[in-house]
């Protein structure tokens, strides 16, 4: 497990942080980028599409909106911005998995926390399973919050654990067993063993609401979606137009 303090991941025996981290995520997304979308829809059943839903309903931004989708990938998120009537651009990591994006929306390969675009220059984030991902957890949630416009929205879908034990128990042989033998078998093993060893990288609900307002947003909130599979946390970026009360 990756100890945290006060929210930072710090050095394990076997997950890697820093540079190392950075180096083994790009590589390895770069890796089961071809696959990533066959995989991702068997892995969660199909139920990824509703909780991305789910994820930009809670952003409660107008048609017209400018989007970041952070950590794109393949653009499932971005599509579904496009859908809905909104501007989108993409930023990732990995150029494999943005060269597998369904479509050509406008992105860069570029981390999280170090992102080239303008601040203040958009209405909303959306960020799809990778908070974990990121190596530098603090800086890409202060990135987000930079680029986003003061009044500016935040939402994060992401794994969670469920805490009925029934449900964890199934969760626990779904994610912990049979997700790496589906990614062993249909792309990169040693990547799906990663998965579920990743989550010890995410910090639980209240650091993360405490690196939120670090960041410069106020109003978090948490939704668990289908019992407690996933989570969509949503925040506004501080300072309203004008300056006015938030
Ligand atoms: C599990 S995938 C999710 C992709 C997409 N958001 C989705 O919902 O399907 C995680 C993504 O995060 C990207 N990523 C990992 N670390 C990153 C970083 N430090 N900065 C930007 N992107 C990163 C990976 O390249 C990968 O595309």
């Amino acid at each position: 497990m990756i100890r945290t303090v006060g929210g930072t991941p710090q050095a394990s025996a076997d997950l890697p942080t820093g540079e190392a981290k950075t180096a083994q995520v790009r590589a390895m997304f770069d890796a089961i980028a071809p696959r990533y979308d066959l995989v991702n829809r068997i892995i969660t059943l199909g139920l990824d599409r509703r909780w991305r839903s789910r994820t930009f309903d809670a952003l409660g931004l107008p048609g017209g909106s400018t989007v970041l989708d952070l950590a794109c990938g393949t653009g499932d998120f971005a599509d579904l911005v496009v859908r809905r009537g909104c501007r989108v651009v993409g930023s990732d990591l990995s150029a494999g998995m943005l060269s597998a994006r369904h479509h050509p929306f406008p992105a860069v390969q570029a981390d999280a926390a170090a992102l080239p675009l303008a601040t203040g220059s958009l209405d909303g984030v959306v960020c799809g399973y990778a908070l974990r991902n990121f190596t530098d957890l603090a800086a890409s949630l202060a990135e987000a919050a930079r680029v986003l416009r003061p009044g500016g929205r935040l939402a994060v879908l992401e794994v969670a654990t469920p805490e009925n034990g029934v449900m964890r128990r199934g969760f626990d042989v779904w994610f912990g067993r049979c997700v790496p033998a589906i990614g062993g078998l249909l792309s990169d093993g040693a990547a799906y063993r990663y998965l579920p060893r990743s989550t010890a990288y995410l910090p639980d609900k209240d650091d993360l609401r405490r690196m939120l307002v670090e960041a410069g947003f106020a109003t978090v909130g948490r939704q668990l979606l289908h019992g407690g599979l996933s989570q969509v946390i949503t925040a506004t970026r501080r300072g309203m137009p004008g300056g006015g009360a938030e």
